[in-house]
């Protein structure tokens, strides 16, 4: 970015590619219940504004099948975007075509445009190279320049992450180089201990990702929905809890291969249904009820984690402890976290769900080393695999 701005960009166009993709309030449509990552690339955007850019921004929200949904419309995006900015982003109703290309048009100097949903068009998420290249074209066609800063998404081979950036000079915006920077670092030479926690709800999606940090970390703490598919594994009955059955015995080649690192839960919550009033009990991770759900690590598995993590020199922490946004069901998220807040050394949260734990359990987002907007993009980079958005603008 500072290399596009020292080549000037006053009254130029530059299309930058954010991710805009944040969680709603489920109970309050249109509400946007985690901004952070619109304020991530902030930086970015009133850089360009400062320097007289004319700013069309693009994201994709969700996922709509690649035409026009109202459920996904990024209109309350551009408000908020506008509010963060101080000044009014408009809004464009379509992505390309006429209506994008008047908008477009109608910039001025240090103006702020958002294009509606990449998704809308099939031509964003398609895997046939000519599709894509047709709707890149059309976003091409819209400025001089483009800029990549979601890092979100760039480990999505779409039109607007990846086949754009062959169309424009393309640079790329602090945000992607800061978290490719953290990660490299954290990636090649993590500082010893490295303890790495992870939760979420499944075990498949995080496969390959443990399979990559095992022969790396000295500690590998298993929480959230995932890890009663390794309890399971580990010959306990789970009750009602979520159950991966076809990756038991997956987990059951981590587990010996793990040697003794990867730790799992000794307690659980275990309540009766899914919901904040339900009757729920702390119970061992080996004697979860027939009738119960586990839905978070119990106290003495956080205090266990905790000791884990109170001696790390580098953590990374992906996927909250459990259903940390029902209040009986956040103590544990919230004490591995606050651990993680305390180490005499670099952490990393990685990812949507655990970054937006952080703010929404209220704690303090400075006592983290790093934390990243990409979930999936940040676990791909640890699992070694090439980002097609980085790779894009390496060429
Ligand atoms: C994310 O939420 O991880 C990014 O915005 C990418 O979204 P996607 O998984 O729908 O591609």
């Amino acid at each position: 970015l500072d290399d596009l701005l020292g080549e000037g960009v006053s009254g130029r166009r530059v299309l930058v590619r954010a991710d805009l993709n944040v969680p709603f309030d489920k109970n309050n449509p249109g509400v946007i219940s985690d901004d952070g990552r619109a304020r991530a690339v902030l930086p970015t955007l009133i850089a360009l504004r400062d320097a007289g850019a004319r700013v069309i921004v693009m994201s994709h929200l969700g996922r709509p099948k690649g035409e026009p949904d109202p459920k996904f419309t990024l209109a309350p995006v551009a408000t908020r975007l506008g509010e963060l900015l101080g000044s009014p982003v408009a809004f464009a109703e379509d992505t390309v075509g006429a209506s994008a290309s008047a908008a477009a048009e109608a910039l001025a100097d240090g103006q702020v445009l958002l294009l509606e949903n990449l998704r809308f068009n099939k031509g964003e998420t398609s895997k046939d190279d000519a599709e894509r290249g047709a709707f890149a074209d059309e976003l091409a066609k819209l400025a001089d320049f483009y800029v990549d800063d979601a890092f979100g998404a760039v480990h999505r081979k779409h039109a607007s992450v990846y086949d754009v950036a062959a169309r424009l000079p393309h640079y790329a915006g602090g945000l992607v180089l800061t978290e490719v920077d953290v990660l490299k670092k954290v990636s090649e030479s993590p500082e010893q201990p490295y303890v790495v926690v992870l939760g979420g709800s499944k075990v498949s999606d995080k496969l390959a990702v443990i399979q990559a940090l095992l022969p790396k970390v000295d500690k590998l703490l298993v929480g959230g929905g995932m890890c009663f598919t390794f309890l399971k594994a580990q010959g306990y009955e789970v009750g009602k809890s979520l159950l991966e059955d076809e990756m038991v015995s997956v987990c059951a080649d981590l587990l010996a291969q793990a040697d003794g690192r990867i730790v799992l839960p000794v307690d659980v919550v275990a309540a009766t249904e899914f919901s904040a009033d339900a009757t729920h009990d702390v119970v061992d991770a080996s004697a979860i009820p027939a009738d119960r759900l586990g839905l978070d690590i119990g106290p003495r598995s956080t205090a266990l984690f905790a000791d884990a993590i109170a001696g790390a020199k580098t953590v990374f922490w992906n996927g909250p402890m459990g259903v940390f946004e029902l209040a009986p069901f956040a103590a544990g998220t919230r004490g591995v976290a606050e651990a993680i807040t305390k180490i005499d050394g670099f952490s990393v949260v990685g990812g949507g769900d655990s970054a937006a734990a952080v703010r929404t359990l209220g704690l303090d987002e400075s006592a983290f080393g790093h934390i990243s907007t990409g979930g999936g993009a940040s676990l791909e980079y640890l699992e070694g695999k090439t980002l097609p958005g980085v790779a894009a603008l390496e060429k």
